[in-house]
């Protein structure tokens, strides 16, 4: 069942669905992506049908709302609803995942990382490791990327026989690159290593396959790319890790409504909440669906692509993966020239960031990585090339922050 209050054709212009400020452009949909309106009125009307009669939607409506709302994303990511569990992000995901496999590992197991993966997931992980004695291993990918096996061969070298988990993003966070992770979970697999993809930029932004990939558990978030509402997320089990699975809060673990149990049981009460982010998911999708799904896809992808080239024209600089939708959709992680000084601490920004949004209104992020000074730009439907030549204009007239 979907609620929903507006009908929105989604023919020519989009920005009604928006309530972006006029004079704010809007570059990071891939950190924050706000909603489309007609998914905000969604989880509005979810919230209003709670509160009209508790009892009954708590006791009578909420499990088969939410079998109903898994079953639509299942769909749409290529598994069935049953092997889901909505989380409020890609970071509560990745905390089950950490805390359920953490507790089996032995001091001086080992669990594999990329070098691009989030700083959160690297703590996560840094304190679950901790606990238990187990080793964090971090392996360096080949930058600039040049075809899918090195990469893949650059994971699978590290790989040990105390390896117990392989983490590797779907996209990445710092440099916005699609990993080869099929291949990941094919090598992965002849070894007898589970992998656990941290995907929340995948999720909408490329086609999912859940089942074929073969991963063990997958994290992500809706408010990225599915414009789902903020705090809506899912967790992906394969069927052979349920059982594994400990809830990161304990309540009372059983049906509400009396159906038989169910390994989602113990993760669907975390005491009393408010579904509705999850609820207003199906109403995500069905937006995009009605856009078209791959016109979507492609129509970001263009304009990723188109502010590549511009961005690529006014530095100089190589990007550092070939121009591929193999490699980047609707993100691009590009080098600005360096300021020569160290990398500002976690949480002092890049001195650019200041003018870019003082002075033009431009909310784009800058990522120092590994000695890189990248400048991640996100398209979404409501991005034109005009944002992207305002950015151009405002980098020049900034001189990158030199
Ligand atoms: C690769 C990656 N993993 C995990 C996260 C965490 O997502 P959230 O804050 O929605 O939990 C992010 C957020 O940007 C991310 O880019």
């Amino acid at each position: 069942m979907t609620l929903t209050t507006s009908t929105s054709q989604l023919s020519g212009d989009l920005s009604n669905e928006w309530s972006i400020p006029a004079g704010v452009t809007y570059l990071n949909h891939g950190s924050f992506g706000p909603s489309p309106r007609c998914v905000r009125d969604a989880r509005h009307a979810w919230s209003e049908r709670l509160e009209s009669q508790p009892m009954d939607f708590y006791l009578r409506q909420m499990e088969t709302a939410l079998d109903e709302a898994a079953e639509k994303l299942g769909k749409f990511i290529g598994t069935n609803g049953n092997d889901l569990l909505f989380c409020d992000n890609a970071t509560v995901a990745m905390n089950i995942v950490a805390e359920s496999v953490s507790a089996t590992l032995k001091p001086g197991d080992e669990i594999l990382f990329t070098d691009q993966e989030y700083g959160a997931v690297m703590r996560i992980w840094r304190r679950a490791a901790e606990r238990v004695g187990a080793r964090i291993v971090i392996q360096p990918m080949p930058r600039p990327v040049a075809n899918a096996d090195e990469q893949v061969a650059a994971v699978m070298n590290a790989v040990t026989e105390r390896t117990k988990l392989i983490i590797v993003s779907h996209i990445t966070s710092p440099t916005a690159v699609i990993f080869p992770v099929e291949a990941v979970c094919r090598e992965a697999t002849k070894r007898g290593v589970p992998v656990c993809i941290d995907g929340p930029h995948a999720l909408a932004m490329m086609p999912l396959n859940l089942k074929k990939l073969g991963c063990d558990f997958y994290c992500a978030s809706g408010h990225k790319w599915l414009s789902a509402p903020f705090g809506s997320g899912f967790l992906y089990v394969a069927k052979k890790r349920q059982q594994q699975l400990t809830p990161p809060v304990m309540s009372w673990g059983g049906s509400l409504s009396g159906r038989s149990a169910h390994w989602q049981d113990e993760f669907r009460w975390l005491g009393t909440r408010d579904p509705a982010a999850f609820l207003a998911i199906p109403t995500a999708i069905e937006f995009l669906e009605r856009f078209g799904v791959e016109e979507f896809r492609q129509q970001t992808h263009e304009l990723a692509q188109y502010a590549r080239q511009r961005i690529v024209e006014l530095t100089g600089l190589e990007p550092p993966t070939p121009d591929s939708r193999e490699w980047y959709g609707s993100m691009i992680a590009l080098p600005l020239p360096s300021t020569g000084e160290p990398a500002p601490r976690q949480g002092i920004r890049d001195q650019l960031q200041n003018p870019l949004w003082g002075k033009f209104g431009i909310e784009v992020p800058i990522v120092h990585w590994r000695g890189e000074r990248l400048l991640r730009v996100s398209c979404y439907l409501y991005n034109t090339r005009a944002h992207i030549d305002l950015l151009c204009d405002a980098l020049k007239q900034c001189n990158f922050g030199l």
